[in-house]
């Protein structure tokens, strides 16, 4: 077994509710997904990560499961999975699964019968406390508004729900919950499913404390230094890859809210006892904000690219890094660091894909990030449908913290419903997503934006990343090269190096949309080194036109 397959490889998200939809009903499913792996194919991806499709009740899209081991209805049977994971695999595709364990639905009969009696079986699956003085056992906030404790009148206790109400926290001091985890993982390793992306894994140990947090926005407290990194989380992490990774060949990514360099080191610590590499948040997080993540302003380079080049240089030789822009969580990403007007829209893509996945690490990319796809900038309330644009849109209107205006800014900046409007696939009615309604609306860029132009179109966005993939193929620099950061106080200009013993990799991207100097490209080694891939025609200019990305070996 080539057990580090992983650092070689490169990861395409599916976010099944909305990539295709194979029966007419606006909800993609997973025939849908399987007609649609040549397009993966050819794009040259090698795993595919598979956003949640178990049997789940959809408070969260999926993110609340009643049953591990069962197919959602909307997405199809677990026939269809099958016949999908066996035609990934003749593709060589891998697939993998979302595990969600930090929590289960309300409806996961492990919490119907732990809600009953305060002796059942399945009480002590879930954390349950009493009341403090009549109320909450203590002020935490939950991640989707409101109290993170929910009242259970039957036994007159309060559970804990770290995000909705619908999505009860389980108890993973309990030994038996742990080992139905392991039990149900080694399940679908079993069934051949090639690794685990962790959801919010970081926060499955609680301080037992469970202490009062800091109150923002006068709401709730926050909970995040008692439930992030938590004083057992790293022997949860051991005995799972004891008991389930370690006996198969797996791809393992931790969903690691609030993690830390000093964390990241453990949880991808390179001796393989935990997990393969984590996503961490700080990049996604360098707008101060005042109120959550709620805002409208944009990135300021000079931060994203400290916080960037600070886990680029810091994981070097410790652990291995995730790359990221985009997910199912996140605004995209040509509206958020790019420029998604008619002008720049492609260039900036490209420029943001070359930036990303010359770094180290494994890089991940999201559905419809292969073609620009942008934010959706909904009008209205009602188009959303995400639970926490949703909820934090009543919470911080009603208690006067932001207006109806400044919200409506604030998430058509940042909601995560710009990430899961349909997948454009071409310019038919619905982008060729599905026949009937879709369960939330297409952006409406979808005769310029789709697969389909895009693949009839050789400078496309979609055949910038399959070159950029398969440069990451052909050059071991770009996987294994030591990373050096340059021009570290520029205004516009992202650069860095990549060193492999007498081997260099220059990086340069413009993230502005003026045509600013570089003297990175004055030296004679530079000049003498070969273009590998640009978005511009070549040109020998000590200058980056805007959003312009160049990439130069220099043997
Ligand atoms: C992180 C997931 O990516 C997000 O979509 C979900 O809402 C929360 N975890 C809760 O499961």
């Amino acid at each position: 077994m080539n057990k580090t397959w992983w650092k070689n490889s490169v990861i395409y998200q599916i976010y099944p509710r909305s990539f295709a939809d194979s029966n007419g009903d606006g909800i993609g499913d997973l025939n849908g997904i399987t007609a649609h792996l040549d397009y993966l194919k050819e794009l040259g991806v090698d795993v595919i990560w598979l956003s949640p499709v178990y049997q789940s009740p959809n408070d969260d899209n999926g993110y609340d499961i009643s049953d591990y081991q069962a197919i959602m209805k909307e997405f199809g049977t677990m026939e269809d999975f099958d016949r999908m994971l066996s035609e990934m695999h003749k593709r060589g595709l891998k697939l993998v699964m979302d595990l969600v364990v930090n929590h289960t639905s309300d409806e996961h009969h492990w919490f119907m019968e732990s809600r009953k009696s305060k002796d059942n079986p399945y009480r002590d699956y879930y954390i349950w406390k009493d009341p403090r003085d009549g109320k909450e056992p203590n002020n935490w906030g939950a991640c989707f508004g409101g109290s993170a404790w929910e009242y259970d009148k039957e036994t007159d206790m309060y559970y804990l729900h770290c995000f909705s109400k619908k999505q009860p926290d389980l108890n993973w001091e309990n030994e038996t919950v742990r080992k139905e985890v392991f039990d149900m993982m080694t399940w679908w390793c079993e069934k051949g499913v090639d690794g685990f992306r962790m959801d919010v894994i970081s926060m499955i140990s609680k301080d037992p404390a469970f202490p009062d947090g800091v109150v923002h926005d006068n709401l709730y407290g926050d909970n995040s230094p008692y439930v992030c990194n938590g004083p057992r989380v790293h022997e949860y992490l051991k005995e799972m890859n004891q008991k389930v990774l370690s006996k198969f060949d797996l791809i393992t990514v931790g969903e690691a809210a609030g993690v830390t360099i000093e964390e990241a080191k453990k949880y991808a610590n390179l001796d393989g006892s935990e997990l393969n590499m984590v996503f961490q948040f700080e990049h996604m997080g360098v707008v101060e904000c005042e109120h959550g993540k709620w805002t409208d302003k944009r990135f300021e380079l000079k931060k994203l690219r400290a916080v960037l080049n600070k886990w680029q240089t810091e994981l070097e030789g410790k652990a291995w890094n995730s790359l990221y822009w985009d997910n199912h969580d996140q605004p995209r990403a040509v509206s958020r660091f790019g420029n998604d007007g008619p002008m720049y829209r492609e260039l900036s893509a490209k420029m943001l894909g070359t930036c990303l996945h010359m770094m180290k690490g494994t890089p991940y990319i999201y559905q419809g990030e292969e073609i620009g796809m942008t934010n959706a900038y909904f009008k209205n309330l009602e188009d959303y449908r995400d639970i926490e644009s949703i909820n934090a849109y009543k919470e911080y209107t009603e208690n006067n913290i932001m207006n109806p205006e400044e919200m409506m800014s604030a998430l058509k900046a940042v909601s995560r419903d710009n990430a899961r409007t349909p997948m454009q696939w071409d310019d038919s009615e619905n982008a060729g997503f599905t026949t009937g309604t879709p369960w939330i609306k297409v952006n409406p860029n979808y005769p310029m934006i789709n697969a389909k132009s895009a693949l009839e179109d050789k400078d496309s966005v979609f055949y910038y990343y399959q070159k950029l993939i398969k440069l990451r193929k052909e050059n071991e620099i770009i996987i294994d090269g030591v990373f050096k950061g340059l021009l570290e106080e520029d205004e516009n200009i992202y650069a860095y190096e990549r060193i492999l013993g007498d081997q260099k990799l220059l990086v340069a991207c413009n993230f502005s949309d003026k045509t600013v100097a570089c003297d990175l490209f004055e030296t004679e080694e530079v000049k003498k080194g070969q273009e590998l891939i640009s978005n511009y025609i070549y040109h020998k200019e000590a200058v980056l036109k805007p959003y312009e990305a160049r990439v130069v070996l220099i043997p």
